[in-house]
């Protein structure tokens, strides 16, 4: 008897930490799905995975995602990593850092209750606030 696989969403999973993250899940037997822009990750962190037929690649920014978008149909978990984090340019230009990072986020989560996934996974994104 065949198990159906369980469906993953990596936000930023050519990054450092969801690239680990990926790691883990193709792992553990899941169908994972990648959303990240490369605006700060490299596809050479998903090379070693880039035959497995359960790892999807979607070069797409978490900004522009539609609140329909099928990327998150059928999916168990949502691990979010997408963002930038970069201390000192955050202070010199925070509203493109607030703009990714929040409004990213919202998009995720946006996406992610409408199909009704199980849980999401918020990694701490790195924002500056002040005063
Ligand atoms: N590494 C750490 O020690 C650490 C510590 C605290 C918080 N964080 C936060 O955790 C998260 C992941 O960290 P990391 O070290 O893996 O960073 P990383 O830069 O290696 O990975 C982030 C990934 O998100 C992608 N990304 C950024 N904006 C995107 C967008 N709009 N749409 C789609 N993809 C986008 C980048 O291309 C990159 O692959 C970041 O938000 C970071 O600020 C990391």
């Amino acid at each position: 008897m065949t198990s159906k696989k369980k469906i993953a969403v990596v936000t930023g999973g050519a990054g450092f930490i969801g690239s680990h993250m990926v790691d883990l899940l193709l792992y553990k037997n899941y169908h994972v799905r990648v959303i990240d822009n490369l605006a700060g990750g490299h596809k050479k962190n998903l090379k070693h995975n880039s035959n497995n037929p359960h790892l999807k690649f979607n070069n797409i920014d978490i900004c522009k995602l539609k609140p329909n978008s099928k990327l998150f149909k059928n999916v168990d978990y949502v691990f979010h990593f997408a963002g930038v984090g970069d201390i000192v340019p955050s202070i010199e230009n925070p509203v493109k850092y607030i703009t990714n990072n929040v409004q990213g986020t919202v998009k995720v989560f946006r996406s992610r209750s409408l199909f009704k996934s199980k849980k999401i996974y918020l990694c701490c994104i790195s924002i500056l606030l002040w005063d």
